[in-house]
């Protein structure tokens, strides 16, 4: 793993942290954009876990990615007050204007569309995420124009 030295310097970091894993696993992906894979013994090994273990909690998180994500990350809010505001349809415009399904990254790496479960804008749902920035009350006309400026 050519990143190792990195991977031991977050470890060394965050090990003798009490409940270490999730902030360890937060601090991987900040650094990697995703959890590879080879980091998984290692960081079992560190917090004497078991390999299970750690691979349960990744794959129980949403947040979490296994795989490196596009240039681009769409996240479409899918708890209860964006449901209710329509984000299932925004969710099937977004698939389309971004040319990929929910939880993929389109072929071409530009754009990763992703669900995520409430990003704190609840009272202005529906919600999406792109990158690092929030937008409230998005239509699908605005999405539209988000990936316009995105040019993706
Ligand atoms: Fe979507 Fe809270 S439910 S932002």
């Amino acid at each position: 793993m050519p990143e190792a030295p990195l991977l031991a310097d977050l470890i060394v970091h965050h090990r003798a942290t009490p409940g270490a894993l999730l902030p360890l696993l937060h601090a991987v992906q900040d650094a990697f954009g995703h959890i590879p894979s080879e980091a998984v013994p290692a960081i079992a090994e560190a917090l004497n876990l078991s390999r299970a273990e750690v691979h349960g909690v990744i794959t129980y998180y949403h947040h979490f990615r296994q795989w490196p994500a596009g240039r681009h990350v769409v996240q479409v809010c899918q708890a209860e007050s964006c449901q209710a505001c329509g984000s299932r349809a925004l969710t099937a415009a977004a698939e389309r204007i971004f040319g990929c399904a929910l939880g993929q990254t389109r072929a071409d790496g530009a754009v990763t569309l992703e669900a995520v479960y409430c990003l704190g804008l609840c009272a202005q749902s529906p919600a999406v995420q792109v990158d690092e920035r929030l937008h409230a009350r998005v239509s699908e006309a605005k999405l539209a124009r988000i990936a316009q400026q995105l040019g993706v």
